[in-house]
């Protein structure tokens, strides 16, 4: 056999060219999918923070799971925007607070920080000096659901952590994060092992070419020692690396053409989604007012302006003569304040620009939310008590809706109108918390009629 065949040789550097090609799209694809997720998140921050946890382990065995399970989805529906338990996010991390403190100190904290900070606390006080003094938003909760919202973050501490042990050491501190940060929280625990499992395998393949090129060129040596060489053999000796066969293959053609149209189809995919979302919008209004001022550092109730949020499906914006309860004495002077007296003047209302709309198709009621479910102003509309001017902080999508409705426990106590309703869930699927979908949250003619 004097003539060497070189043909399998250059069907393997095919063959791993592939290979690496499709690794790179499945690392597109990865990339793609995340922000698609996001969209009908509870909030960017809150799918941020939820998509570890579920993607990490389920709650931990043994142990009160029932509790676990209670505290996963009221952490969801109420601190997940701002908390994670492994990464900073508005909030601290929160794993290890049971063992950082005690019970008696979580407990008023969730149900009433600002009162804790005022009192004087002194750990109170350091932390929230430490977040740049951002009031956390107080929790109509019981003792007994944080306790399980601190029971399911005690159940995640060691799971999520786990894979980046090696990489990252167990708490992460404020100052700790990397430059890519924001992002990166997103898939923290199960995003780094498939990172590290991505670069042994592009290792791998490098010194696996490597070592082929260098198999190719002892060949090559050989065939040169040789005499009595066919054409095929010196054709294959004159080779060079040929750079027009590479593009000429119809294989990479096809991979190229396949990456584009992928490419193509999400982007227009997204765009489509992002069709009528205005979450961010954040229009400027006629006046200067500001949410910081008043319902932060003054701490005037919401429900003294919007005075029908508690009790009816929307929620009004205060006509200037709840303005005028307090600024016919305060400010009277300002410039601001004098656009308040001209509209009263020529009795016409003030224009504020609407910022919160859904569609028509779509049925939304506050007081069921906030009255009936007991969910905090913010929980939907974000920090407003530290926006000098409104913004939409949720996208109000349909999904974010849907998501919401799945992970949320009713609030059913002393609530006859729920009694046979707990009763007969919990024979049938005890394990499971009665959320807003088990009461049929999720149907269809429940928000489009
Ligand atoms: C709107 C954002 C926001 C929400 C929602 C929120 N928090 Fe916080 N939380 C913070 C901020 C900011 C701090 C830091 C202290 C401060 O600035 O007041 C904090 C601090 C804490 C701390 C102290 C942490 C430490 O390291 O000592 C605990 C415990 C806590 N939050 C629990 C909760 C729980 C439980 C919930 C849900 C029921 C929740 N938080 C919801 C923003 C939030
Ligand atoms: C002193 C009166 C006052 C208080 C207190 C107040 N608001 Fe407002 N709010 C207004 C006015 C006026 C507007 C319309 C102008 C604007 O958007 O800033 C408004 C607008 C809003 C909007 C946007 C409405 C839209 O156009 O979609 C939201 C959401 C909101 N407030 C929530 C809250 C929450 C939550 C609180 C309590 C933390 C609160 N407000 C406290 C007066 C008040
Ligand atoms: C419960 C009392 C109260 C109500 C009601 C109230 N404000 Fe105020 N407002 C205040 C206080 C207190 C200040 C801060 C005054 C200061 O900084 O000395 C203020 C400040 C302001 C300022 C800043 C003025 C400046 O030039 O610094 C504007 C603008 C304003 N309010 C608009 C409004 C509007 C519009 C409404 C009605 C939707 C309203 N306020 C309702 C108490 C109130
Ligand atoms: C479950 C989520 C949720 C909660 C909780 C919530 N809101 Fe809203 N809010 C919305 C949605 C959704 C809209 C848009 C409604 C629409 O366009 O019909 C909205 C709109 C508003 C508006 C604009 C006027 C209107 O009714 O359309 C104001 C003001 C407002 N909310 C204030 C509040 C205040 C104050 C609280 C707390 C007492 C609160 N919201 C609690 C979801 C929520
Ligand atoms: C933060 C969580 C949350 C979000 C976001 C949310 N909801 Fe709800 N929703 C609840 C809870 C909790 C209840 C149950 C209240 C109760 O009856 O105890 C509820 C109840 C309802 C109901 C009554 C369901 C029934 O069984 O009678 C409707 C309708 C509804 N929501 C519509 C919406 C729409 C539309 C949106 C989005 C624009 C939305 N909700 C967003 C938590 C949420
Ligand atoms: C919890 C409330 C809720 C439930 C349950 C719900 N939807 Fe929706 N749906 C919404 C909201 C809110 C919007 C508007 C979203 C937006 O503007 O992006 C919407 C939008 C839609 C749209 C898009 C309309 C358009 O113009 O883009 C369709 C179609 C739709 N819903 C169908 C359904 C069907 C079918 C079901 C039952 C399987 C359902 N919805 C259940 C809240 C709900």
């Amino acid at each position: 056999m004097n003539s060497i065949r070189l043909r399998p040789l250059s069907r393997l550097f095919l063959a791993l060219f592939l290979t690496v090609a499709t690794i790179g799209e499945s690392l597109a694809q990865a990339v793609g999918a995340a922000p698609a997720v996001s969209k009908e998140g509870v909030a960017p921050g809150a799918t941020a923070a939820a998509t570890p946890a579920t993607a990490v382990a389920p709650a931990a065995g043994g142990g009160d799971a029932a509790a676990i399970a209670a505290g996963d989805a009221l952490f969801k529906g109420n601190c997940a925007q701002c908390h994670a338990v492994n990464d900073v996010v508005v909030g601290p991390a929160l794993a290890g607070i049971a063992k950082r403190r005690p019970m008696s100190w979580i407990i008023p904290w969730v149900k009433n920080s600002s009162k804790m900070v005022a009192s004087g606390d002194e750990y109170s006080v350091k932390i929230f000096n430490q977040y740049s003094k951002q009031q956390m938003p107080s929790f109509q909760l019981s003792d007994q659901e944080i306790t399980s919202i601190v029971a399911w973050v005690t159940s995640q501490e060691g799971k999520a952590t786990g894979p980046n042990d090696n990489a990252n050491g167990t708490g992460i501190k404020p100052g700790e994060q990397g430059p890519a940060g924001g992002a990166d929280t997103a898939d923290a625990g199960a995003g780094k092992y498939m990172n590290v499992l991505l670069i042994v395998l592009v290792v791998v393949l490098i010194v696996l070419i490597v070592t082929l090129v260098i198999i190719a060129n002892i060949m090559k040596d050989v065939l040169r020692g040789r005499k009595d060489l066919d054409g095929r053999d010196r054709e294959v000796l004159e080779q060079r690396f040929d750079f027009s066969k590479i593009y000429k293959s119809t294989a990479v053609r096809t991979i190229v053409g396949v990456v584009f149209v992928l490419a193509v189809l999400y982007e227009s995919i997204q765009g489509a989604m992002g069709v009528g979302l205005q979450q961010g919008y954040q229009p400027t209004q006629p006046i200067a007012f500001s949410h910081k001022l008043h319902a932060g550092e003054h701490q005037i109730n919401c429900a003294y302006c919007h005075t029908s949020v508690y009790k009816s499906k929307s929620a009004n914006i205060p006509s200037a003569n709840i303005c005028m309860n307090c600024h016919s004495q305060i400010k009277t002077e300002s410039p601001e304040i004098k656009k308040i007296y001209r509209a009263i003047e020529r009795k016409q209302p003030i224009q504020w620009v609407r910022i919160h709309n859904l569609p028509d198709l779509a049925y939304f009621n506050h007081s069921q939310h906030t009255q009936v479910g007991g969910i905090e102003c913010q929980t939907c509309h974000g920090p407003i008590q530290n926006m000098d001017v409104v913004y939409q902080y949720s996208p109000l999508t349909m999904g974010w809706c849907i998501n919401c409705h799945r992970e949320t426990p009713l609030n059913t106590k002393g609530n006859g109108y729920y009694d046979n309703l707990v009763k007969l869930h919990d024979k049938s699927n005890g394990a499971v918390p009665f959320t807003v979908s088990s009461n049929g949250g999720t149907e269809c003619s429940k928000c489009h009629y």
